[in-house]
């Protein structure tokens, strides 16, 4: 959700605040705003849209000093208006802050405020925190214990950075369910909602736990919990490089991540295949060795597109290892009352690390003293801090709303485990070799897949026109129906459904006609002929189909409109190959409806409020 970055220093604040936003831009792009504390005071510029409106608005001259916060926001509380635009400050202007949550009882404390005569100038649920800062400093006249005893008074989510007008060249940071990292320069600090902005100045990085406060200034930084104890916590290094943060001459992100496919496969097979024994060799598990071997239930929780992953991880498990799978989206899991035990093993996929909902799965989980293991892509983040053991994508930093590479890179790390409790169950050593070399060839068949874009993109220009998509798929593909359809949707606002095949008949084929086409992913599986049937059934109601089929396929060739080829591989990995083209194919259909697929309207990266 919406990106923070401070910065204090011994440089012009204001150029690093504005590159930090363009980097956070995937975090909601409703409006974006600047605090810079100079020789006269904080002074302020905001403007509604992307971070370029908000940088020819600002004056270098009025806005120069050396500490400054920068927000970009995706509204919850208050439409996207400049007077809703962070940072917000108090009556008196002494408190500037940028705010990443929701605080749920931001009503009463606005009713309370305001009887003591303050007046707010938003309708967003953080002002009340500016306000409620310079109420208790009026009383503690000391920075740090005003910030705490107005934290205290909260209730909610919050990532926060203040900058005192007060005392300049400190920012205070405070996490409460939506992450903040402090970023460790030389002669130079900073604060951000998540690592990537702080990739060109620095990749030491200190996260900040739940209910910890740090102050930092350009010589240093202090943390503390909300209660005043210290914490004594080392900072960790991030791998990533600001380059993997850039389009790379690439038109959009979308579309790089999309093509970095084959170099993530390698990444997240790198020193993790044991060829000639057909063994996955994941580090991270060494902490639950023995808890993995006694496990004799999985549940696996995500959103979104790692709930799709999920779906995939669970076919392959069941069929390999011999373990029964649940999945369940972890916003409704985190709220029922699911039954766990110690032989049970939640499993949770995020991309970012900081979905609230599965953040929260795994801290269910974990109350009940059930074992949890993260799979996420973001090193050091919530949900790979907060796990007994995790398994890490190595897909490098995702900027792009739409999960891609991360997707690709969760089914070749949901592989991996599969192969790692297979072994020592059921599956035999030739399977698990002819995984390992199956999946060392998939770099090389996603090239090939590339190979059609001219095509694809033809394709996207005929069924642009539509309003409506069907995606169908089964078995190990049921689940890439839905992420197909997923990424249409989010991207080219094209109403697209995922279903899976065997379900078609009762309901969903009452909508085919001729306006409503079908993407059929019909790999030569299992159920090959089954999808096939389907397909006829479609056709013989009017309606379009567009396959996506394995190579040489003629049969295909002859029963479907249009036709994308994957090439042949495993059942379990057709997934990873089935999705590539229909990434492509969303990617093309939003560029031919003329709408940015990097910006997806009302979507942002990491949802780190409910
Ligand atoms: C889809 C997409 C979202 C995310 C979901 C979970 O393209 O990006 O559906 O997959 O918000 O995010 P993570 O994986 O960060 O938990």
């Amino acid at each position: 959700m919406c990106g923070i970055i401070g910065y204090v220093g011994e440089k012009e604040a204001l150029p690093i605040l504005l590159d930090g936003l363009r980097r956070l831009e995937y975090r909601g792009y409703d409006s974006a705003g600047v605090a810079v504390a100079g020789k006269k005071g904080v002074k302020t510029a905001r403007a509604i849209g992307k971070v370029a409106v908000l940088a020819s608005r600002c004056e270098r001259k009025t806005l120069s000093g050396m500490a400054g916060i920068g927000h970009t926001r995706w509204a919850t509380h208050g439409k996207p208006a400049t007077r809703n635009t962070h940072p917000h400050t108090d009556c008196t202007k002494s408190f500037f802050i940028a705010h990443n949550g929701i605080i749920e009882n931001h009503e009463e404390l606005r009713t309370e405020l305001t009887k003591k005569r303050h007046i707010f100038k938003s309708e967003t649920d953080s002002e009340i925190i500016a306000h409620l800062i310079e109420e208790e400093y009026r009383d503690a006249q000391n920075l740090e214990k005003a910030v705490q005893f107005a934290l205290l008074r909260l209730r909610g989510t919050y990532g926060l950075a203040v900058m005192p007008n007060v005392l300049p060249g400190k920012i205070i940071a405070a996490r409460m369910g939506a992450p903040i990292a402090i970023g460790l320069g030389e002669g130079e600090n900073f604060v951000a909602s998540d690592a990537v902005p702080l990739l060109p100045h620095t990749r030491t990085v200190l996260y900040l736990e739940d209910g910890e406060m740090a102050v930092v200034t350009a010589k240093g930084h202090a943390v503390r919990t909300l209660q005043n104890k210290l914490v004594t916590r080392g900072a960790e290094m991030i791998e990533w490089s600001a380059d993997n943060t850039q389009k790379g001459g690439f038109p959009h992100f979308t579309l790089k991540e999309i093509r970095e496919g084959p170099e993530v496969v390698r990444n997240t097979l790198r020193g993790r295949l044991i060829m000639e024994n057909g063994l996955a060799n994941l580090g991270g598990l060494q902490n639950i060795t023995q808890s993995l071997h006694n496990a004799k239930r999985i549940i696996i929780v995500g959103c979104g597109t790692a709930l799709h992953a999920a779906r995939v991880g669970e076919y392959m498990i069941e069929e390999y290892a011999g373990i029964p799978v649940e999945v369940e989206s972890a916003s409704e899991f985190r709220y029922r009352k699911p039954v766990l035990d110690k032989e049970t093993l939640v499993i949770a996929i995020s991309q970012s690390g900081e979905t609230a909902d599965t953040l929260e799965a795994v801290r269910e989980a974990k109350r009940k003293g059930t074992m949890t293991l993260g799979v996420t892509n973001a090193v050091g983040s919530s949900i790979a801090r907060e796990t007994d053991a995790g398994i890490y994508n190595h897909a490098g930093p995702e900027v792009s709303v739409l999960s891609t590479k991360a997707y690709i890179s969760q089914l070749v790390v949901l592989v991996l485990l599969t192969m790692h409790l297979g072994r020592e169950r059921q599956m035999s050593l030739s399977a698990g070799k002819r995984i390992a070399k199956e999946l060392e060839e998939l770099p090389k068949k996603i090239e090939k897949i590339f190979a059609q874009e001219k095509e694809i993109k033809k394709l996207a220009k005929k069924y642009a026109k539509y309003e409506h998509l069907l995606y169908l798929g089964r078995k190990y593909n049921f689940a890439t129906a839905f992420e197909g359809a997923l990424k249409v949707k989010e991207a080219s606002y094209i109403h697209a459904e995922g279903c899976g095949a065997g379900e078609m008949k009762h309901g969903f084929i009452a909508l085919i006609d001729k306006n409503f086409p079908t993407i059929a992913i019909t790999p030569e599986t299992s159920v090959y002929d089954k999808m096939l049937s389907n397909i006829q059934e479609i056709k013989a109601r009017g309606g379009r189909v567009l396959a996506v089929a394995t190579e040489g396929d003629r049969r295909i060739m002859r029963l479907a409109d249009d036709a994308l080829y994957i090439p042949k591989t495993l059942e379990m990995l057709s997934p990873i190959l089935a999705v590539v083209p229909l990434q492509l194919f969303a990617y093309y259909l939003t560029l031919e409806r003329r709408l940015d697929p990097d910006r997806p309207r009302n979507l942002a990266k990491s949802v780190t409020v409910e």
